[in-house]
């Protein structure tokens, strides 16, 4: 068995392996996050790439036990954004630098919906075009499972990236934490699609779901390695008061210091495991402890999703209890944003869209 000190600077890993690294104690975890780093920046750069995030409409079909916007959740109201407010958000991220948006939202079917967001993203790319953009604004969606035909709509109105999260790659967990008509064989279908498509992917889990083990975690990463994504969004699994998951709220409450720590060695791990792709820091990271942001990239995170959604509507999509951020206007996000990732000595890549590193060895490999 190999030593803690030859697993972290090996090139490959055991899914027992990766198990071990999530279960790092403190000064293993230090000599994990050294050693992430390390591989971010000789294989990626130590850029933060920012991508302006708008959470377009709070209305989904879906009922997940865990989010604050599921179906038959009490929201004070359900919205969706006018496509001008959208568009607008997206030209300010364009000219005060970030070169890169994403719109997420609910999910949704409609023709309607489709079509809508046809429009704004073919609107945002006619209106960000610019010599220092000359192929506009990078636009990622975030908007669930689509059928092949809408996924492909998308990309031709000019969308190039699609999140979308497998949550955990357990049968047993997924089952317990979605209503019977969601299923992760569909789940994995769709991330095919939009491969198929030609979006540059990304996936990702919550990390201290109820029952979740280390070696659960370690099989997540081996999915995402075979699956060949480009990037990565995961956070720690926070607690809503009005989901049914709000149940495990004081075992959760014990366990929140190790979920804190288990996240970001998560993305520590990741990062040994895939080099190359990019991986974001997330807000659950932030609503946990108000320095989650920087640790992530400290563990060899190299993306950030500042907030651009309207103000008037933030508050009603909460995913989670404790979202941070809910009254920052642009100006605010985008100095805090630049601000924070200087403090850790990095830098922020503005004007850069900032592709996955991955992606584009993908596709000079010809897979
Ligand atoms: N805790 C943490 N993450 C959550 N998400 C939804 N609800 C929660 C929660 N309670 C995440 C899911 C989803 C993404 C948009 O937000 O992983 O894919």
């Amino acid at each position: 068995m190999k030593s803690f000190e030859e697993i972290i600077n090996s090139e490959e890993f055991t899914a027992e392996e990766l198990a071990r690294l999530l279960d790092a104690d403190e000064t293993e975890q230090e000599a994990l996050r050294a050693r992430a780093e390390q591989v971010l920046f000789d294989y990626v750069g130590p850029n933060v790439y920012l991508r302006g995030l708008v959470e377009y409409s709070n209305v989904c079909r879906f009922d997940c036990y865990y989010c604050g916007i599921r179906r038959s959740a009490n929201v004070s109201e359900r919205y969706t954004l006018e496509p001008e407010q959208v568009v607008e958000a997206a030209v300010w991220c364009a000219k005060n630098g970030l070169a890169s948006f994403v719109i997420q939202s609910g999910e949704r079917r409609s023709d309607k919906f489709i079509d809508d967001v046809c429009r704004i993203v073919s609107e945002i790319k006619r209106n960000t075009r610019s010599e220092r953009l000359p192929d506009g604004l990078g636009i990622t969606l975030s908007i669930g499972e689509q059928s092949y035909a809408s996924y492909k709509r998308l990309f031709e109105a000019g969308a190039h990236r699609y999140l979308l999260r497998i949550e955990t790659t357990n049968p047993a967990i997924f089952a317990a934490i979605h209503p019977e008509g969601q299923s992760l064989e569909e789940r994995k279908e769709a991330l095919g699609y939009l491969k198929e498509v030609g979006y540059q992917v990304g996936t990702g889990v919550m990390i201290g779901l109820p029952g979740q083990t280390s070696l659960d975690l370690a099989r997540d990463i081996e999915f995402f390695r075979d699956t060949d994504v480009d990037m990565i969004g995961m956070g720690p699994f926070l607690i809503h008061h009005d989901t049914p998951m709000s149940e495990y709220l004081e075992e959760w409450e014990r366990r929140k210091e190790d979920i804190y720590r288990l996240a970001l060695k998560m993305i520590a791990t990741t990062r040994l495991a895939l080099k190359d792709i990019n991986i974001a820091s997330t807000t659950a990271l932030q609503a946990l402890k108000p320095q989650g942001r920087n640790e992530g990239l400290r563990h060899g995170a190299n993306v950030i999703m500042p907030l651009f959604t309207p103000l008037e509507v933030r508050q009603n999509y909460k995913l989670y209890d404790g979202k941070p951020c809910l009254d920052d206007n642009a100006d605010d996000a985008m100095d805090k944003v630049i601000k924070n990732v200087a403090s850790i000595g990095r830098q922020v890549g503005l004007d850069l869209w900032g592709d996955s590193r991955h992606f584009k060895k993908r596709q000079t490999n010809g897979h």
